[in-house]
């Protein structure tokens, strides 16, 4: 049987990179979008062969397609949180309409692909 395959948006992040390395364990293919713009790619030392990493930003529409052809699920946690985006966007609203901004794109792509999608956004 072939392996599921899932897309891991923020998969260098800290729930992301736990979650990729617990769907390999549980025998997922495994695709990671993510800009590191806030991410560690030493999250997923050890495992950079077990895995293909796209590096790019999923507000980019071609990025975020390319990210999604042939999944069958994505779970979705590219997110901008915490005080440096409050530092930089000068509120906590910001903070949150970011974060909204990522969730609802990362439903419209799921939307054109018909993948099954998991938002973790808390
Ligand atoms: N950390 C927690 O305790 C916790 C608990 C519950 C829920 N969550 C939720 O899980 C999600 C992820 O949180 P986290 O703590 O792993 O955050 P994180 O900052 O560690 O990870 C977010 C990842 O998203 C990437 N990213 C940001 N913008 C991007 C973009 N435009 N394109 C591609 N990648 C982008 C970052 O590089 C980073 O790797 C958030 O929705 C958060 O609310 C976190």
């Amino acid at each position: 049987m072939s392996p599921r395959r899932v897309l891991v948006t923020g998969g260098s992040g800290f729930i992301g990179s736990a979650l990729v390395k617990r769907l390999l364990r549980d025998g997922c293919a495994v695709r990671v979008l993510d800009d590191n713009s806030r991410g560690a790619p030493r999250r997923l030392a050890g495992i950079e062969k077990d895995i293909e990493f796209i590096a790019g930003d999923i507000r980019d529409p071609a990025a975020a397609a390319n990210a999604v052809r042939g999944v069958h699920e994505v779970h979705h946690l590219a997110y901008v949180n915490g005080p440096i985006v409050t530092e930089l966007y000068g509120g906590w609203q910001w903070t949150r309409r970011i974060g909204l901004f990522l969730a609802w794109h990362a439903f419209i792509i799921a939307s054109w692909t018909r993948v099954r999608m998991w938002n973790h956004e808390g």
